[in-house]
């Protein structure tokens, strides 16, 4: 990749995937970068749980009623959980951490996905975490924030056009109101 914003401008959450495994040395890499993201007093709440069994991954995809294909058909998936007794603000040092992974993944040619978990519940109305907390046999004080799914993508997502970004969204200065037309 030749610069980081080059990156940014390609990245794409991917939902489908071919069957091309991930090598293992990329696989690492993608959780290096998750153990290397920074955290809230460097408290590093999460730990992560890798999931590779197909098996697994179809269970794994039950744990809500939407947003959850690419949880089938990944090469493997990322838990994120943390715990809230280690940090007041593990919720964003989840969410880097996760962020982190589908950067990396990206910048190695591999496509992912976040899946939201938290705050998510399943087609019987049990909470996600608790169902991914089950499944996975992760401590119930763990929060369990999303699954990350990784794999090759089988989509033709096109980059970003600079040109489309919401610069409306931008205040310089201080909040300004745009006048009424
Ligand atoms: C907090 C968060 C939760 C998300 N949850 C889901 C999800 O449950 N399922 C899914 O398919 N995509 C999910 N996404 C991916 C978004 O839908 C995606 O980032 C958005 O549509 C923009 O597309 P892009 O990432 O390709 O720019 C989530 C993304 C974020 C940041």
């Amino acid at each position: 990749m030749e610069s980081l914003h080059q990156l940014f401008l390609i990245r794409h959450s991917i939902r489908r995937y071919t069957d091309q495994p991930v090598a293992a040395d990329d696989v690492k890499t993608i959780i290096e970068a998750a153990l290397l993201s920074p955290s809230s007093k460097s408290a590093r709440p999460w730990q992560f749980v890798v999931v590779e069994d197909k098996n697994t991954l179809e269970q794994l995809s039950q744990c809500k009623t939407h947003g959850t294909v690419p949880v089938k058909g990944c090469a493997f998936a990322v838990v994120v959980t943390a715990d809230p007794g280690r940090s007041d603000v593990y919720v964003e040092d989840s969410t880097v951490a996760a962020i982190m992974m589908h950067l990396q993944a990206a910048d190695l040619g591999i496509g992912s996905c976040w899946i939201q978990v938290r705050g998510r519940s399943d087609a019987t109305g049990e909470d996600s975490e608790q169902v991914v907390r089950e499944l996975l046999d992760i401590p119930s004080h763990m929060a369990v924030e999303c699954i990350v799914t990784f794999g090759y993508s089988a989509e033709n997502r096109r980059p970003v056009d600079p040109a489309k970004l919401l610069w409306e969204k931008v205040h310089i200065g201080k909040w300004t109101t745009p006048a009424a037309e």
